[in-house]
């Protein structure tokens, strides 16, 4: 390899520790320098991360690392409600390149924030909506651009069990239906599981962890090109996550394991089994999930590559969320989208 290795660090050590793996299993990479509050968190992070206590710096204070280390990529692992202020200080730090944990955040003020930081910089950001680096959903991705079942018409998408919540996990499944619709989204309608109908307009999540304060939700998101997503999620369900994606010559059923396809000669005909090209699902460990996230964003510091996940994008992701949340509080109206500024 001609480039230097990256110098890296995380922020946030709880599922900052996968960061970690990824950062120590990617050769582009030197992983130098961890952070969190907490320091049972970082004690914690070795074991998960497989990590040797003493092979990098500990800080409890980001600013100080940002001070003190030569970084040229972190990764932000706070708390859902906790992303803007250590990427917009990255970002205002001179660092090349950033790995935000999902979702971008939980408000479109401190979205815009983190947006206006990274692209005055000129740094380079990626979002983790991990399944944008999963070969099946990139193989897939691929077929449909190509036009393997005629121009992708509806994408229906399903999360399930206990922890089925519209911010936490939802905007995996969110996220990954803009992947596929690859256009902006114009409305939604949403109505949120029994229990949460006056959920508020706002995100009362704390951070993420309770499934008790981030409901479950049905959407549907129109975009811009005619595609329309419905997006169902509900706890009371088995955990079950996964799209199908229709269009007039077939129909792709993935999941993060496994993919069936069905297709038609005919424009609406009856479709039959065919083969999908052979594509790993999601890797065992989640850290080796984040390898080829890590790598990527290498190369789009050293050769200006695209991000399979950018910021631009979990913009739109949250959008759709806020505006479900808007839907509901409306007796379930069409929410036409983009939100107005405020
Ligand atoms: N991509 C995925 O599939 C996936 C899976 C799990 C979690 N996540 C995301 O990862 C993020 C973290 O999730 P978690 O479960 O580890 O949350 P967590 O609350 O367990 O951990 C967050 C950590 O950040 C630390 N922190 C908070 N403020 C900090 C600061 N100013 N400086 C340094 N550290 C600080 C906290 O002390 C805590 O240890 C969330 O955004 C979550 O949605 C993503």
């Amino acid at each position: 390899m001609t480039n230097q290795k990256l110098r890296a660090a995380v922020i946030g050590c709880g599922l900052g520790a996968s960061h970690g793996y990824a950062y120590t299993h990617a050769p582009e990479f030197e992983l130098v320098a961890i952070c969190d509050l907490k320091s049972e968190v970082i004690d914690a992070f070795f074991e998960r991360s497989q990590l040797e206590r003493g092979s990098v710096r500990e800080y409890t204070d980001y600013q100080a690392m940002l001070a003190e280390e030569e970084l040229d990529v972190v990764s932000v692992a706070t708390p859902d409600d906790y992303h803007a202020n250590p990427v917009c200080d990255a970002s205002n730090a001179g660092i090349k390149g950033i790995f935000c944990e999902k979702p971008l955040t939980t408000n479109l003020k401190d979205a815009d924030r983190m947006i206006e930081a990274i692209e005055h910089n000129g740094t380079k950001m990626s979002v983790d909506h991990t399944r944008s680096w999963v070969p099946i959903y990139q193989t897939v991705r691929q077929a449909v651009r190509e036009g393997e079942i005629g121009n992708l018409t509806r994408i229906v998408a399903h999360m399930g069990g206990r922890r089925s919540m519209l911010f936490r996990n939802g905007t995996h499944l969110v996220d990954a239906v803009c992947y596929f619709a690859e256009a902006d989204p114009v409305w939604v309608i949403a109505a949120h599981e029994r229990g949460f109908e006056d959920y508020g307009i706002e995100y009362k999540g704390e951070g993420g962890k309770d499934p008790g304060l981030d409901p479950a939700s049905t959407l549907i998101i129109e975009f811009d090109n005619g595609i329309r997503g419905i997006v169902n999620s509900a706890k009371m369900t088995p955990a079950i996550f996964e799209f199908d994606l229709l269009g007039p010559n077939g129909r792709y059923w993935v999941t993060d394991k496994h993919c069936t396809v069905w297709k038609t000669d005919r424009p609406e005909g009856s479709p039959q089994k065919a083969m999908l090209p052979q594509a790993s699902g999601y890797a065992d460990y989640f850290g080796d999930t984040l390898i080829p996230a890590v790598q990527e964003l290498a190369m789009m510091i050293w050769n200006g590559a695209p991000s399979s996940s950018p910021a631009r994008r979990a913009r739109n992701t949250l959008e759709i969320m806020l505006g479900a949340l808007i839907s509901q509080s409306q007796d379930s109206t069409k929410i036409h989208l983009p939100l107005p500024r405020k």
